[in-house]
């Protein structure tokens, strides 16, 4: 297929999957809009309409709430049974009446902007969108800081793995272990009308999840009730990488909107900047070499959990903190390579790897562009090609899935997924010719099946 009956087909997805200002993830699977799906999407749409990328974000912080909390889910009034939970599990809107979930999203919205801002082509509009974007993001980037690291730690927690974007990762197994199921109340999974449920989180995993939902929903998502006392309190990897990253990004932004205009906000982001980098650096565990989650969780002891994730590469996103570390992450990458397409989701050496199961083991793009993106702005431009090219070659074989498997190149979860077809229109369309020559091999061995 030619580069541009690729793009073509990327852009029928995104197309497909517009309600109208807003962008499901997938019809049905996720009938609503989702905060990072749509931050991501708008990447895509910038490559053939600018209007409608900036547009894609003023409707998901039409969502936000009075605390600066970006859902993440706004529901947008849609009618649908496709998805559990839905609204009547959640009960959280917010002050204009909307119904949304009562958590966040890895906040990627910053970088976003940025990226839209630097690159418009029409920058008369990209600064009147930036200007009225600005005050919204910093609310957000505010409501981490202060509410979701209330000591001052330099790390902010979630209190469900959903607001990491890493479900049902290895990462949780214990915490999910842990949260008592005595009080569930009754739900019914739609999931797995949709998607094999052995690509699914299993049942037991949903059960925590939902029971989660049901705690924060008891307590009307109150944040210092959560701190005191969730069974699932934990500094994500995902979510702090890149709300460092996106703090930087927040900064350039205020910097190109106007230095004067927005000295207050650009002193407050001067100093989150140094306390977080200072504070990253608690994620890397030593005998593991890899950045980790850590729970604060009562009886953890601010320990470690899980093993290496594909989070873990996240770290070149706002920057390693120094060279030995950024050498030990490049070489576990190189040695997942030899074996695996890039980026399995968990390490696929691990015992509870597994190359079907979402956040276990399948390949993401959106996290393969994050890592990829760190990795060009840190200077290891030969890594980031090859993930590149493993993430192009997927694609082509599999076409626009939610994820693939790392083993084989199998699309998995839903197809026709908005946020993958949006990496293939922003990020790897315009390198095609670039990855075919450079990496025949890894291309080759897909496009044989
Ligand atoms: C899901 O329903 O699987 C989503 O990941 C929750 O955000």
């Amino acid at each position: 297929m030619t580069t541009q009956e690729l793009d073509q087909r990327a852009r029928d997805v995104l197309d497909k999957n517009d309600h109208g200002g807003y962008t499901v993830p997938r019809e049905k699977l996720y009938p609503f809009q989702w905060n990072w799906d749509s931050c991501l999407v708008a990447l895509g749409f910038s490559t053939y309409n600018e209007a409608r990328a900036w547009q894609e974000l003023e409707t998901l912080f039409s969502g936000q709430w009075d605390n600066g909390m970006v859902p993440h889910i706004v529901f947008h009034r849609e009618k649908t049974s496709t998805y559990c939970p839905g609204p009547a599990h959640w009960q959280a809107k917010n002050e204009q009446g909307e119904d949304t979930s009562g958590i966040s999203n890895p906040p990627i919205a910053a970088h976003v902007i940025r990226q839209l801002l630097e690159e418009a082509k029409d920058k008369d509009l990209a600064r009147e969108k930036a200007q009225s974007l600005f005050p919204k993001v910093f609310r957000w980037h505010k409501w981490w800081h202060d509410k979701r690291d209330p000591q001052g730690k330099g790390l902010v927690v979630s209190y469900h793995p959903w607001e990491t974007g890493r479900d049902n990762s290895h990462d949780w197994r214990q915490l999910l272990a842990e949260v008592p199921l005595d009080k569930l109340e009754p739900y019914e999974r739609k999931d797995i009308e949709f998607v094999p449920a052995d690509e699914r989180p299993n049942q037991k995993e949903y059960d925590a999840f939902m029971a989660l939902v049901q705690l924060g929903r008891k307590c009307d998502y109150d944040d210092d009730y959560l701190y005191e006392h969730s069974p699932f309190k934990v500094a994500d990897t995902t979510v702090n990488f890149i709300l460092a990253r996106a703090d930087r990004d927040l900064l350039w932004v205020a910097n190109q909107l106007g230095k004067d205009r927005y000295s207050d906000e650009i002193t407050a982001l001067e100093g989150w900047i140094p306390k977080t980098r200072a504070a990253l650096v608690r994620l890397w565990n030593k005998e593991e070499e890899s950045y980790q989650p850590i729970s604060f969780a009562n009886g953890y002891d601010n320990r470690h959990v899980g093993g290496t994730s594909s989070a873990a590469f996240l770290a070149f996103l706002p920057g390693c903190d120094n060279d030995k570390k950024a050498h030990a992450l490049l070489a576990k990458l190189e040695h997942w390579s030899a074996t695996h397409l890039l980026v399995p989701s968990y390490d696929p050496h691990h015992e509870d790897y597994d190359a079907l199961r979402y956040w276990k083991g399948p390949v993401w793009a959106i996290m393969n562009y994050m890592i990829y993106k760190g990795l060009r702005t840190s200077g290891h431009h030969r890594a980031g090609l090859q993930l590149a090219a493993d993430t192009a070659a997927l694609m082509e074989s599999g076409g626009f899935a939610e994820y693939y498997n790392p083993d084989n190149g199998d699309p998995l979860g839903g197809n026709q997924f908005s946020w993958t077809a949006a990496m293939w229109l922003y990020w790897l369309s315009p390198m095609r010719d670039e990855l075919r020559a450079n990496y025949p091999h890894r291309w080759e061995a897909l496009s044989a099946r």
